[in-house]
């Protein structure tokens, strides 16, 4: 036993001879991850309009499909329910929002340092959701598969309701994750970040970035627009067009 113990001291870290080695060494950051934020208010009054008939039309599907639910749970057939629209997309009502959204797309790749001469950025999702005022309406943690920009814009949203929450996207580090010091702080030990959302807040994202939307209470009403883009090759688009 005390042979072992020997052995585990001479190769133990952190305690020893740690005056003799520098404490701060020169550091750089690679692969790291953004995550990027504006403040677009001019939208919300009108999409909000705009998404009403559209979260209508989900909640009347959902009804429809969970009719035996209902009777069962009663007045908490609800619970846990997320209304998710049909496509925005080519609604004329959306169109500002949605080349808001694609240019920004286009300029936060091109930011990034990716080159976009022989790629085209499309919007290729966009919908509205709302969660219901039963409580319990969330999103389990996901990437959007095949895409590269992925957002999202808040319609509403308060203090009380739910909110984002962001993965580290590196599924070697999350594996081998030891204690944070201060799990508020921003550092390398980060494995999660959520933030609190209100309306008018536009957040961009890489698509291969891991999140999710914690259970909502349901005190006030939650409703937000998603988005996904991906950058096609202009090869494929002129494949197709000539296909034509
Ligand atoms: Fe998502």
């Amino acid at each position: 036993m005390k042979k072992i113990t020997k052995k585990l001291e001479e190769i133990s870290c952190g305690s020893g001879n740690l005056k003799q080695f520098p404490k701060v060494l020169s550091r750089e950051d690679h692969f790291k991850c953004p995550i990027w934020f504006a403040n677009a208010p001019e939208f919300v009054k009108e999409l909000n309009q705009a998404s009403d008939s559209y979260i209508k039309f989900a909640k009347k599907n959902l009804q429809k499909e969970s009719k035996k639910k209902q009777k069962e749970l009663k007045n908490h057939s609800e619970f846990g329910a997320v209304y998710h629209s049909t496509s925005l997309i080519g609604d004329p009502k959306f169109n500002t929002f949605q080349n808001y959204i694609g240019a920004t797309s286009h300029n936060l790749l091109d930011e990034q340092g990716y080159d976009l001469t022989n790629y085209q950025v499309y919007i290729t999702e966009l919908w509205v959701q709302e969660f219901s005022r039963s409580g319990g309406g969330h999103h389990t943690l996901h990437t959007h598969w095949n895409g590269h920009i992925s957002g999202f814009y808040f319609l509403k949203a308060s203090e009380k309701t739910s909110r984002p929450l962001f993965q580290d996207p590196r599924p070697g580090k999350v594996m081998t994750m030891l204690p944070e010091k201060d799990a508020s702080k921003i550092d390398y030990a980060t494995w999660q970040t959520n933030y609190e959302v209100k309306p008018g807040l536009l957040i961009f994202f890489p698509s291969y970035m891991p999140h999710m939307y914690a259970v909502d209470p349901g005190i006030e009403p939650f409703r937000f627009i998603h988005f996904n883009c991906q950058a096609i090759p202009k090869g494929v688009l002129d494949a197709y067009k000539n296909q034509k």
